[in-house]
């Protein structure tokens, strides 16, 4: 079952969504960003946040098991954090011009202002900021 938290209007509200490891996880991912983005007036991150979200998805759907996608604001960042159920850590390959694979971090990397993971209790976060200039305020 899916669980979406909706924020009320406060700007530092936390969007989270929980997510089965099926094909469209990455989808569902993708459509809460757009929401908490636009809601937010940060349409100008929605290209790179569904980018890096859509890879985290994948990634925790097809190497971990359950995830949970959160959006959150953090003084000037926003962060993108995807909670899974391994313990595994995502490792960034090195370019390898010969395969089809390994290409979702250096993704991450490259748009990203910072991304890293950490271990929890029952699996890891891994998590990207990206930088948030607030929308200009209506006089
Ligand atoms: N959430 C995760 N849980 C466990 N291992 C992970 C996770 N994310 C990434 N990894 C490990 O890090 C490696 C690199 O991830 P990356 O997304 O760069 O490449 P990929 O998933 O193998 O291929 P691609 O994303 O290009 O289709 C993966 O092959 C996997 O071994
Ligand atoms: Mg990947």
């Amino acid at each position: 079952m899916n669980v979406v938290t909706l924020p009320d209007t406060n700007a530092f509200a936390r969007y989270t969504l929980a997510l089965s490891p099926v094909r469209t996880a990455p989808h569902l991912a993708r459509q809460l960003a757009i929401c908490a983005l636009t809601g937010w007036g940060l349409q100008d991150l929605i290209d790179g946040v569904t980018l890096i979200v859509s890879e985290l998805a994948t990634n925790s759907a097809l190497h971990a098991g359950e995830l949970a996608l959160s959006l959150f604001q953090d003084g000037g960042d926003l962060v993108i954090e995807m909670w899974d159920s391994s313990n595994e850590p995502p490792e960034q390959q090195d370019e390898d011009l010969g395969s089809l694979h390994g290409r979702g971090l250096v993704l991450v990397s490259a748009i990203a202002r910072d991304w890293g993971w950490h271990p929890v209790r029952n699996g890891k976060i891994t998590w990207a900021r990206m930088k948030a200039d607030p929308p200009p305020s209506r006089m």
